[in-house]
């Protein structure tokens, strides 16, 4: 059986990462055209990097959760019949054991050269404007996909979605495109569909089935239900 699985912030809560839309969440402190759009960065980068700088150091004081664990757990047993498509730039599914994790949104750990296209790990900060270990110019910015970019790896998501009989979206809003119209896609070409998430997302309707409650339950328990 081919499964795709979509995460979002919601898989990451309960380790400590906040999520944009929810009371706490990051779009309530910040606005979004201040540090996540191509033009917030031109007009603004050192604020930009301070708020990319604090997420990627705020990762040292993070642990996967049962969540995570439980997933790679998952792919250990299916190999290349399962692919996490994560929206998350945090690298807890990579630290929680997951091999096979396609970053749609980039990631906090990656830096992206201007001048020469580079992605390059980084685990330190941007704001005073490093060079690029690469081509030695000035211009490295976060690897993050920000609103008006186009998403990574969309062809290899799209294919997978297309084979999948089965997709599963995993703490994410459904708010955002084109993740959110993902479930759409897989059920047009034949998959079953299945949410998991704390309430129902704004697409909960498009679902085959959902289930609601935190991630760090209704994870492990869907898993050990597919694995027996
Ligand atoms: N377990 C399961 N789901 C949870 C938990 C939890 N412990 N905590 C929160 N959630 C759910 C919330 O109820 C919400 O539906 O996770 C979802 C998080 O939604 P968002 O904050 O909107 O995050 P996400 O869907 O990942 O956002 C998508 O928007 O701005 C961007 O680029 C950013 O990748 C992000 C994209």
């Amino acid at each position: 059986m081919k499964i795709v699985v979509l995460t979002g912030a919601g898989i990451s809560a309960e380790s400590g990462v906040p999520t944009f839309r929810d009371a706490d969440g990051l779009w309530e402190g910040h606005r979004v055209e201040d540090v996540a759009t191509p033009e917030a960065y031109d007009h603004q980068p050192t604020a930009v990097h301070r708020f990319y700088d604090a997420r990627r150091a705020a990762l040292h004081a993070v642990e996967p959760n049962p969540a995570h664990l439980a997933l790679a757990r998952l792919e250990a047993s299916l190999g290349d019949d399962l692919l996490v498509v994560t929206q998350n730039i945090d690298d807890l599914h990579e630290r929680g054991g997951a091999t096979r994790v396609l970053h749609m949104h980039g990631e906090l750990r990656s830096a992206l050269c201007r001048g020469c296209g580079a992605r390059i790990e980084w685990l330190g900060d941007l704001v005073d404007f490093p060079p690029c270990p690469r081509c030695g110019v000035s211009e490295l910015r976060p690897d993050v996909v920000w609103f008006g970019e186009i998403p990574y790896e969309m062809d290899r998501i799209l294919v997978a979605l297309e084979r999948a009989d089965l997709f599963v979206s995993i703490g994410t809003s459904g708010a955002v495109y084109p993740a959110a119209g993902f479930v759409q896609y897989a059920a047009d070409h034949g998959a079953r569909t299945l949410e998991l998430n704390l309430v129902p997302s704004d697409g909960t309707h498009l679902f085959h089935e959902a289930r609601h409650g935190s991630a760090s339950v209704l994870v492990p328990e869907w898993v050990d239900s597919l694995l027996g």
